[in-house]
């Protein structure tokens, strides 16, 4: 059996005809930039995340990038950020230009200390922070934003892996300045190439990133300060919510198939099952275990029964070569370096089948560690 990572092309066979039908009405109008589609897509990820306005964009990090410059960041401004994400949560603030102070992970679900982050915030020492939502739960963030909100610190969440998780009933965003989605292929609800999306609470923010994502275009053909473009495509909006109208239907599919990972490796004991922290619900963006003795062995393994793993992630933020020279510390960040030795991640898709998730349960327990 073959079970690869990711199956888009699963995806696309399931639903070939919603997906055609979007990329038709948008080629047949022609309005290939800033149509009705994309004006759709924000009234609906705005509805879904209770925002009351969410800006569209090229990317999820173009996100970052954008609610940093629109939220005011000065050159050289400092930025919280994990040590352990994607790489764009912190090469944002760089492109924004400021400097990452990277922050130590706690070692039960993986996101940045949140005793550090309040430090930092008290101290004076960030002018922002960007609180990432890893592998699809989110971080708790009330005791930052009170602090933050008494000292002008800005708060982004990054919920690029977010999309549908709640903390207490509530989704990303509702107490920060700025919150940044990605439609990313690899997120629950992704494009078919590129997107992204910021979320924002005050309507002079959210004005000033839709000059931003256009060369700073304040209307009448005047460009009032330097911007990107940045703009989603019409067709990647049609496609995405012709998705979002499956989100629950996958989301659940996605607890199950957790579910039955979970249960599988709650026999055994040399692997760590992710943990929900209370208070969560849990979307598995990512399903990323701890491999207690023998990660690269069980990625071999599995590869040779034909099932595709991957690492989220291999290296702790602090040390990649584009952050030399241009970070700051925020502890001795032994958690997160001994998380990256680690940490496996199993596909996790709604088409996956019963018996592929049968397959890579029954591949889990042949493994001997
Ligand atoms: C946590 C996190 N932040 C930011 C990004 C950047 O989003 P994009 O790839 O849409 O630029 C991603 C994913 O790609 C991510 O996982």
């Amino acid at each position: 059996m073959q079970i690869p990572f990711m199956r888009l092309d699963r995806q696309f066979a399931n639903h070939r005809q919603e997906f055609m039908d979007a990329v038709e009405t948008v080629f047949t109008h022609g309005k290939v930039l800033q149509a009705q589609e994309v004006a759709d897509l924000e009234a609906l990820v705005g509805d879904f995340f209770a925002m009351p306005h969410a800006v569209a964009v090229g990317s999820g990090t173009d996100a970052l990038i954008l609610a940093m410059k629109a939220l005011g960041l000065k050159p050289g401004g400092r930025v919280a950020v994990t040590s352990l994400s994607f790489v764009a949560s912190a090469s944002a603030i760089v492109h924004a230009g400021g400097v990452p102070v990277f922050v130590d992970i706690e070692d039960d679900y993986f996101m940045a200390r949140e005793d550090v982050l309040l430090d930092l915030v008290q101290s004076g020492k960030v002018d922002g922070v960007v609180a990432v939502h890893l592998y699809g739960q989110m971080t708790e963030l009330s005791e930052i934003h009170a602090e933050a909100k008494k000292r002008g610190v800005f708060v982004i969440e990054d919920a690029a892996q977010a999309l549908g998780a709640t903390r207490h009933g509530i989704a990303p965003g509702a107490h920060s300045d700025c919150t940044c989605v990605s439609f990313d292929p690899t997120k629950v609800i992704g494009a078919q190439g590129s997107g992204g999306l910021a979320l924002a609470r005050e309507h002079h923010i959210a004005e000033h990133l839709r000059r931003l994502r256009y060369h700073g275009h304040a209307g009448q053909r005047v460009y009032t300060e330097i911007g990107h473009n940045s703009q989603l495509p019409t067709v990647q909006a049609a496609i995405i919510n012709a998705k979002l109208k499956h989100e629950e239907e996958w989301r659940l599919r996605r607890l199950a198939i957790a579910g039955a990972f979970t249960e599988t490796l709650q026999r055994m004991p040399h692997i760590r099952p992710p943990k929900v922290r209370q208070g969560n619900t849990h979307i598995y963006h990512k399903y990323a275990m701890t491999v207690k003795q023998g990660r690269d062995a069980l990625a071999l393994h599995l590869k040779n029964r034909g099932i595709g793993s991957s690492v989220h992630y291999s290296m702790p933020l602090h040390e990649q070569p584009c952050f030399a020279g241009n970070h700051e510390l925020a502890g001795d960040m032994s958690v997160v370096k001994k998380a990256t030795q680690h940490l496996l991640s199993l596909p996790i898709y709604p088409e996956l089948t019963d018996s592929e998730v049968n397959y890579i349960c029954e591949s889990l327990k042949a493994f001997q560690g």
